[in-house]
């Protein structure tokens, strides 16, 4: 793995591993895709103002996350059918980020289940990705085996009323392969009356559209767990989601995936940082994170840890666990880097001001 050495050649190699479809499927936006490239150009707008002469003797990147200590601020966010990239599927991600002490979140969407993600990596910190669907129990028997499989913190989806149009899926008339099963829900089709193929069909029409607040206050009262809310852009959003006891915040627009037009995510979060100041709620970001620096500009901005979606992805479909863990790597090094030249060498020393953004100089 060692001939790659940026996130780019990764998604670039993994243009020759994967068919077209399903290239395009991981990696493209909602409609015009103007969000899709804005959440990487708009770290591109933010530089960083180094301190020197700091007497810097190391890097050191640790972290905690609600309690738990990882090796950096880096994680894994949840993408569903992860077998489309690689057979070893969502079980190779996790070892990757249990060898790397980082956060894994399995989405509900998986081709693995629970059960074997959490044999395939019991010390990995993971998280569970919940959709709630209309069967309020369907949620709440996922939600349990979660628990009971010893995941630490559940990533509430709160930005997909709908599924957002990408265009090219409907161009490929995308669909998961044949052999591909969502391996969460297996238990509901017996072999005798529902056959496989129609589990898509079944799950997506399990999907609850007309979630509310109350919805939250609702997980929150069937669980131990803490709860994040993930996909909020507003900071009023974002203070409801703290009164109604969520643990945490991801700032996300769901990769551009779900409405085009929005701003990059990194442009919103010193808004929900601000927003939330006088609340004990971690934010976390994701969206366009494709370098150490973009790390970096997102800490120095208030993020406690950033996620990364198709990066993963991509490491993961063109070497399985180890592309994952090489990817996860460069981040790190890089990201190394940075802290060191920037003369803030600890995770505490990265503030606002070491950022700036592009028009401060004009
Ligand atoms: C996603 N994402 C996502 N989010 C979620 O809550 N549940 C899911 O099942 C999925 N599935 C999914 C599939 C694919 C192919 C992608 C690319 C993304 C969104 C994901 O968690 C995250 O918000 C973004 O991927 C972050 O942006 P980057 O890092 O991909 O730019």
């Amino acid at each position: 793995m060692e001939k790659y050495i940026s996130l780019q050649d990764f998604e670039d190699a993994a243009t020759n591993v994967l068919a077209k479809p399903a290239m395009e499927y991981f990696r493209n936006g909602a409609t015009e895709q103007q969000t899709l490239a804005e959440n990487r150009l708009a770290f591109r707008r933010l530089r960083i103002l180094p301190k020197c002469l700091m007497g810097i003797t190391g890097a050191d990147l640790r972290t905690t996350i609600l309690g738990h200590e990882v090796s950096m601020p880096v994680g894994i966010a949840p993408s569903a059918m992860q077998k489309t990239a690689h057979h070893d599927g969502e079980v190779a991600i996790a070892k990757a980020a249990q060898a790397e002490g980082t956060i894994y979140t399995l989405s509900t969407a998986s081709t693995c289940s629970i059960e074997e993600v959490a044999s395939a990596a019991p010390d990995a910190i993971k998280w569970f990705q919940v959709y709630v669907f209309r069967d309020r129990e369907v949620t709440r028997k996922l939600v349990m085996r979660a628990e009971k499989a010893g995941f630490k913190a559940l990533l509430l989806t709160v930005d997909t009323p709908v599924f957002g149009i990408i265009r090219s899926d409907i161009r490929n008339s995308y669909a998961f392969a044949e052999h591909l099963k969502l391996a969460n829900f297996v238990e509901y089709f017996s072999k005798s009356d529902n056959a496989d193929d129609d589990m898509k069909d079944y799950v997506g029409k399990l999907f609850e559209k007309t979630l509310t607040w109350e919805d939250v206050k609702w997980l929150k009262s069937i669980t131990k767990l803490p709860v994040i809310a993930k996909g909020i852009l507003r900071a009023e959003d974002a203070v409801k989601a703290a009164e109604m006891g969520c643990s945490g915040i991801l700032v996300s627009n769901h990769g551009a995936r779900q409405l085009d037009g929005l701003p990059a995510t990194i442009e919103v979060l010193p808004e929900v940082v601000d927003a939330l100041k006088n609340y004990n709620v971690e934010v976390y970001m994701d969206g366009g994170v494709t370098t150490g620096n973009d790390v970096y500009k997102a800490l120095a901005l208030g993020a406690k840890m950033v996620l990364v979606g198709r990066p993963a992805l991509w490491g993961l479909a063109v070497g399985g666990q180890a592309g994952v863990q090489r990817t996860l790597n460069i981040l790190r090094t890089e990201l190394e880097s940075t802290v060191q030249i920037a003369g803030t060498p600890t995770v505490a020393d990265i503030t606002r001001d070491m950022v700036r953004h592009e028009s401060s100089f004009r």
